[in-house]
């Protein structure tokens, strides 16, 4: 299992500072990218991936929340995305997003809404590195974890089983350590954590926390 720190709930203005700081701590963070149309707010673009590169060799996990995410895809993988992900909802021609992804030499994931149906992945499964299922209707970090999407995880996970497949399930937001355990036991293994980390005043010990939640 992996920890990615959400960077949302970062100080923007001291952006490197903050992902110095828990670079000890886990291998990849997690970027969110909103557009102000797909959701009710705007964040950052490329060009944080790229500055960030120069200042931190932690891992860049990007969730595009913007609708039709294609035409940004090549300053992302330019600018040194490891893995991408785009929204389900958001995208008319999903399977050319996800070999333009996987032609830049990034993993290439999917995300599902809360209210996305699970056979929305049947004709893409295939194709993907990873699933991230939202576990809040996504545009803000804070926010309280839908408890009804344990059943979609579980469900995920029996699909990639059911396939034979090597898809990694990843979770995103309201995760801290009571959430945490019940996403892990239902099948993910990467956990987007915004709040619970950023908003602890030690850092290394929110991050201990959710790791220690785990083997609970
Ligand atoms: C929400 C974002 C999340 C957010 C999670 O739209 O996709 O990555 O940062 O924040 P927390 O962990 O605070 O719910
Ligand atoms: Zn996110």
């Amino acid at each position: 299992m992996k920890i990615l720190p959400s960077i949302l709930s970062a100080n923007f203005a001291r952006l490197a500072e903050d992902v110095q700081d828990i670079a000890k701590d886990v291998d990849m963070i997690h970027v969110d990218v909103m557009d102000g149309h797909f959701v009710p707010n705007i964040t950052m673009g490329a060009n944080v991936v790229q500055a960030l590169k120069k200042e931190t060799t932690v891992a860049q996990d990007v969730h595009l929340m913007v609708e039709e995410p294609i035409d940004l895809l090549p300053s992302f993988l330019e600018a040194g995305a490891d893995m991408i992900s785009v929204h389900i909802e958001a995208c008319k021609h999903l399977h050319r997003a996800i070999q333009i992804i996987k032609d830049g030499g990034a993993k290439a994931g999917v995300v599902l809404n809360p209210s996305t149906p699970v056979s929305s992945l049947a004709s893409i499964i295939k194709d993907i590195d990873y699933v991230l299922i939202m576990t809040v209707d996504p545009g803000f970090g804070g926010q309280s974890f839908i408890y009804s999407m344990i059943d979609k995880i579980k469900a995920v996970h029996d699909m990639i089983l059911s396939m034979n497949l090597s898809v990694e399930i990843e979770v995103d937001g309201g995760i801290n350590p009571e959430t945490l355990p019940l996403c892990l036991q239902a099948g993910a293994s990467l956990f987007v954590a915004g709040s619970a980390v950023f908003n602890c005043s030690d850092r290394h010990q929110a991050i201990q926390d959710l790791i220690q939640s785990s083997q609970t």
